[in-house]
């Protein structure tokens, strides 16, 4: 199903500070999306070790985000931990187009 972010990427950029994780709900699912780069990413928003919410984390030089409960690292883009610790976030298909910008979900 696909879900509406935003009209347009200017829009996404005025709304998005670069590489500062926002939650936005697509339906009953809470999804993490970060703007890196020109690029929007999205992920689950429950962390996948023990279920902290990642948009209250950081976005480290790696483009990867930290969770703010125990510090595990999740790459934005494959949703992998660094370490291998815990499964991976899923993550989602950001859709730019004329008419905006979608989430697949
Ligand atoms: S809940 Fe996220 S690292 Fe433990």
């Amino acid at each position: 199903m696909k879900f509406k972010l935003f009209e347009s990427k200017a829009k996404a950029k005025e709304v998005l500070a670069n590489n500062q994780p926002r939650l936005v709900r697509a339906g009953s699912k809470e999804i993490c999306i970060v703007l890196s780069s020109e690029t929007i990413f999205a992920f689950q928003n429950e962390c996948a070790h023990m279920g902290e919410r990642l948009h209250g984390g950081k976005i480290n030089y790696l483009n990867e985000i930290v969770c703010p409960l125990h510090t595990y690292r999740f790459n934005i883009k494959t949703g992998e931990e660094a370490q291998g610790r815990c499964n991976s976030l899923k993550t989602y298909l950001v859709i730019e187009s004329d008419e905006g910008i979608f989430i697949d979900c």
